[in-house]
């Protein structure tokens, strides 16, 4: 049985991860936007790349969500993005809205899936397709930490002018301005960063991390970033596919870990073929975790807005 993946939204990100994900040859693609004609002619326009790029798979695309059902995973993208100026967070309620239908949508026609969130703000839009859905906490997924970390390393590498594969990071929390790199846990090889720069300069990087999404923002100026955020849902959705249990940091529904209730929060979990398989709570420093909580308090002040809609 081929595998299918729908991507709702096909601005930026969303086609690019169609793009992604047939350049890879991971599954179908179905794309679906509310704008006539664009999912069409993007999915054609992808499709039509296969003859040389040497992929192939099927990628189509429609503005209503027949032509998704039975997906293994629905990947949701659609939403405003920021403008310069603007946080995460200023999206809430134009972006719920459209969650909101995407998810009722998506659930009806593949009740199976699994659910793997971009659009922002993330970490409440994941809370509202987990509460829409319904599904279990496992199908319910968001990507933040792989950007995020992906971010992060690539700052750290071309500080030390090494390989960033060789760099490993960790970032917890909220995908917003509190989110939280844990710098003790970021190793060059093994190498504990501390032994490699001075907290000066971890601080910097840890920094300009955090604001790795307004850099771009800053930029592109009529929108966000795409190519990064792109390829980090896809590399989950591809641990999906082939159940490769990667760990990865991704916002997950917390029932107590890390002190945190009834929010997504970013935190590392294994990601194979049945969602998160499992979440790492691992023991933070009295700092690490009093910064993780800023971020949990920031995530549910979102939350506290969205209930007032629901
Ligand atoms: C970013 C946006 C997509 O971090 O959240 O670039």
């Amino acid at each position: 049985m081929r595998k299918k993946v729908t991507v709702v939204g096909v601005g930026n990100v969303g086609a690019n991860c169609a793009l992604r994900i047939a350049g890879k040859e991971l599954a179908d693609v179905v794309l679906v936007d509310i704008v006539e004609g664009v999912p069409q002619g993007k999915g054609l326009d992808i499709l039509e790349s296969g003859p040389v790029e040497g992929y192939d798979v099927n990628v189509i695309g429609a503005n209503d969500y027949e032509a998704t059902a039975n997906s293994d995973i629905v990947v949701i993208t659609a939403g405003f993005p920021r403008k310069p100026g603007m946080s995460r967070d200023d999206l809430l309620l134009a972006n719920y809205e459209i969650v909101k239908t995407a998810t009722e949508q998506a659930v009806k026609y593949s009740p199976n899936s699994i659910l793997v969130l971009v659009t922002n703000p993330l970490d409440a839009m994941c809370w509202t397709a987990f509460q829409i859905s319904k599904f279990s906490k496992n199908r319910v997924i968001g990507m933040a930490g792989v950007l995020d970390t992906a971010r992060f390393r690539t700052f750290i590498a071309q500080e030390l002018g090494v390989s960033v594969s060789n760099v490993t990071a960790l970032v917890l929390g909220g995908h917003g301005d509190t989110m939280v790199p844990i710098s003790r846990l970021t190793n060059v090889s093994g190498i504990p960063l501390s032994e490699l720069l001075d907290q000066a300069t971890i601080d910097r990087l840890v920094d300009r991390a955090r604001n790795g999404g307004a850099e771009i923002v800053k930029y592109l100026k009529t929108g966000s970033a795409y190519y990064a955020p792109s390829a980090a849902a896809v590399e989950m959705v591809e641990s999906i596919l082939k159940d490769q249990k990667k760990v990865l940091p991704c916002a997950a529904y917390l029932e107590g870990e890390y002190g945190i209730k009834d929010l997504f929060v970013g935190v590392p979990i294994k990601l194979g073929s049945r969602g998160i398989e499992k979440i790492y709570e691992i023991k933070l420093q009295p700092d690490e975790q009093a910064a993780l909580a800023k971020s949990a308090a920031a995530v549910k002040e979102l939350i506290e807005v969205i209930k007032t809609k629901m």
